[in-house]
């Protein structure tokens, strides 16, 4: 059983800031740092560091060899990968004092898929093998039907949720990872239990994760339900936390672990996350989650 990622990468521009700015104001930022993210990046880096080998499919532009060697320090699968004409994907950033972000996300070359690139590289994963997404990348439902018809098994990320969604048959997904927000805007419901059962009545057979923030996280598959709470922290900042849940939970499912197990491996490690800096960087590896 092999992991594929079709994923976003992206240069984080990163501004701590004393509140995230509102219209017509300016703030002075006290620093400027450029990381590696992007949701696909950071949930294959999440992956690595907990142990699953996972290749990474995605484009990055004529700057973007950093995200290419970030992969390669992090043991994530590069053979994927293709460096295109134009800028890579990148976002702006702003982290206040309180750890919260606000993002602006640029696609570029991540926006840049076609169904040729697509279906080569699927032309070599078979019925069994996962396939991890989430929605900073194009054509979306060209890779979830195609991977659907291999027999692979997909798990969604659907971050950030926008109009492309709905072009999606999301009915093909085994696995939805999505937060409180995300879970309002499929199902128009602001209960988190409102949001699992209008899902769970959309989807009957996929397994669901609603991460709540603070509150902790629920896994719904049929009339089975689990709840995790959170590990308290001081948070620096929150960026990457949900993308190292994903992929801490989706490495429990590979190592046969239970659901709770698996949760609780994924709160932990997005806990350790929110206490540094950063993306890729952030995400802790699986022995430090262990400790
Ligand atoms: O989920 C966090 C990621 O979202 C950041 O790394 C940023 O690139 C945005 O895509």
């Amino acid at each position: 059983m092999k992991v594929l990622n079709f994923g976003s990468l992206n240069i984080d521009y990163v501004y701590p800031v004393d509140h995230i700015i509102i219209p017509g104001e300016t703030e002075p930022a006290g620093d400027v740092m450029e990381n590696c993210g992007g949701k696909g990046l950071n949930q294959s880096i999440a992956l690595a560091k907990a142990g699953v080998k996972v290749y990474h499919a995605g484009l990055v532009g004529e700057e973007g060899q950093l995200l290419i060697d970030k992969c390669i320090e992090n043991n994530v699968d590069t053979t994927y990968l293709r460096k295109i004409p134009g800028r890579s994907g990148h976002t702006i950033i702003q982290v206040d004092k309180n750890g919260q972000n606000s993002i602006i996300l640029f696609g570029g070359s991540n926006r840049k898929f076609t169904k040729e690139y697509i279906d080569e590289v699927l032309s070599d994963f078979e019925k069994g093998d996962i396939l991890v997404l989430q929605n900073e990348v194009n054509l979306l439902d060209h890779i979830i039907d195609e991977a659907y018809k291999k027999g692979m098994m997909i798990v969604l990320n659907p971050s950030p949720y926008d109009s492309s969604l709905e072009k999606c048959d999301l009915g093909k997904i085994s696995l939805f990872l999505l937060n409180e927000i995300e879970g309002e805007q499929i199902t128009g419901k602001k209960d988190p239990d409102e949001i699992l059962e209008e899902l769970v009545k959309k989807f009957p057979e996929a397994k669901i994760v609603l991460t709540l923030g603070s509150e902790g996280s629920i896994y719904r598959h049929k009339d089975e339900i689990y709840r995790q709470g959170i590990f308290k922290v001081k948070a620096v900042d929150t960026t990457a936390a949900g993308d190292t849940f994903t992929g801490y939970f989706i490495s429990s499912i590979i190592d046969g672990l239970s659901v709770p197990e698996g949760l609780e491996m994924a709160a932990k490690a997005s806990s350790i996350t929110v206490t540094r800096p950063g993306a890729t960087d952030s995400i802790p590896l699986r022995k430090e989650v262990v400790q």
